[in-house]
């Protein structure tokens, strides 16, 4: 059997300094866990646009979608911000999602024990949570028709409709119950059913998928009391399933319990490929940060979190996964600390390689 194969698209700014730490970490499994990978690259974003003038080549995207997994880093900066919407580095990215149809986007929000003091909230609301959003990410008022900006009675009126198919509810809930059973057994649906025909159907959909997942304790709440409830005891929750816009918001909410964006990964998937696997890119939450770019700060945990992801819902690798966190978090224990993680100046940051050599070591 061939090996499994991954395309790494490193992207813009920090995106290039922190792939370049996950291909260390790969490697690693290669020579000490004798887990061999296909490993290929291109570029993504403004990289590819210097290169090809479009954010994402064809040739690029037809690699994608043979691939068992994609890494990519971060696409943008500010070089690229003046260029017309169609080439804009994010379109690479939209493109990626869209075309390959990943429906499922994975935001967990855990809080190491270690960095349960950074939090904006009381330590004791955040040490030791571990919940998981699933966003539906293909579908409802970010591309629902009709929408535009266009006159009316002399006055300008933007238009952007919430629109969601059963099916399309229904596939993100599977993924969502899927994740349930893999962990807690507990999932929250969120919507506004009060307020909206969409959310009812959402309400209805996610009830009907239940039946084939009876273990599994659902319950579903309003999005608005779900932001509530997120800020107020976030342990509570174990997966949340939610739509495409609440799922953006919450997500980054949910996300800021625990503290940096450098630590944040992120998963996106799709349906089944012929052998069995999701179609899936894993990426960390942060973008290009053109602010600290090539200056070794950027902190490699979120990238290498999102290659922990991929072992763990592409490669069936869960013990090595949970392996590559638990090092994640000794290090943590530890005191090894990038600057993003500091918040008093005495102490000293280590460089985004440096806290790679620490995570090996562990
Ligand atoms: P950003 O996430 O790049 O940076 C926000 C702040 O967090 C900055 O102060 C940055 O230094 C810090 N930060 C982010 N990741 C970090 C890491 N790994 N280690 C240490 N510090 C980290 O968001 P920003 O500044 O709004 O956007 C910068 C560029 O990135 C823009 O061009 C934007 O469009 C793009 N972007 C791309 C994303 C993606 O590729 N998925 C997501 C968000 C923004
Ligand atoms: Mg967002």
């Amino acid at each position: 059997m061939s090996n499994p194969s991954l395309l790494i698209l490193p992207g813009d700014g920090i995106g290039q300094e922190v792939m370049a730490e996950v291909r260390r970490v790969i490697d690693w499994f290669g020579a000490k866990r004798d887990m061999q990978f296909d490993v290929s690259e291109d570029l993504v974003g403004g990289a590819a646009y210097d290169k090809h003038g479009v954010p994402l080549h064809d040739d690029t995207m037809a690699k994608a979608q043979e691939v068992d997994a994609v890494l990519l880093g971060a696409v943008g900066g500010p070089a690229y911000d003046d260029l017309d919407f169609s080439v804009k580095p994010e379109r690479g990215l939209l493109r990626l999602r869209k075309e390959m149809d990943l429906f499922a986007n994975l935001r967990p929000a855990q809080c190491f024990d270690a960095l349960s003091d950074f939090s904006s909230l009381k330590k004791e609301l955040v040490a030791g949570l571990d919940i998981m959003i699933v966003r539906e990410l293909t579908s409802g008022v970010y591309f629902g028709e009709p929408r535009g900006i266009h006159m009316e009675d002399n006055m300008r009126v933007g238009i952007n409709t919430q629109r969601y198919t059963e099916a399309e509810i229904e596939r993100g809930a599977r993924a969502a119950f899927e994740m349930a059973m893999k962990r807690d057994k507990k999932l929250c649906s969120m919507e506004k059913a009060n307020v909206m025909e969409s959310g009812i159907l959402w309400r209805d959909v996610v009830t009907e998928v239940h039946a084939d997942y009876p273990e599994v304790e659902l319950s579903h709440m309003y999005a608005d009391n779900g932001a509530m409830q997120l800020v107020r005891a976030p342990k509570q929750f174990d997966v949340i399933y939610t739509d495409n816009l609440f799922g953006d918001i919450l997500s980054d909410c949910a996300a800021m319990l625990t503290g940096s964006l450098g630590m944040l990964p992120s998963a996106s998937l799709g349906a089944p490929m012929e052998n069995g696997r999701p179609k899936a890119m894993y990426e960390p939450v942060h973008g290009s940060a053109p602010d600290i770019m090539g200056q070794g700060k950027a902190n490699p945990i979120a990238c290498i979190l999102s290659f922990a992801m991929a072992l763990r819902y592409s490669f069936d690798e869960g013990a090595d996964a949970t392996r590559l966190e638990a090092a994640i978090e000794k290090v943590l224990a530890d005191g090894v600390r990038t600057g993003d993680l500091l918040s008093d100046e005495n102490s000293t940051a280590v460089s985004t390689s440096g806290m790679t050599d620490a995570i090996l070591e562990a």
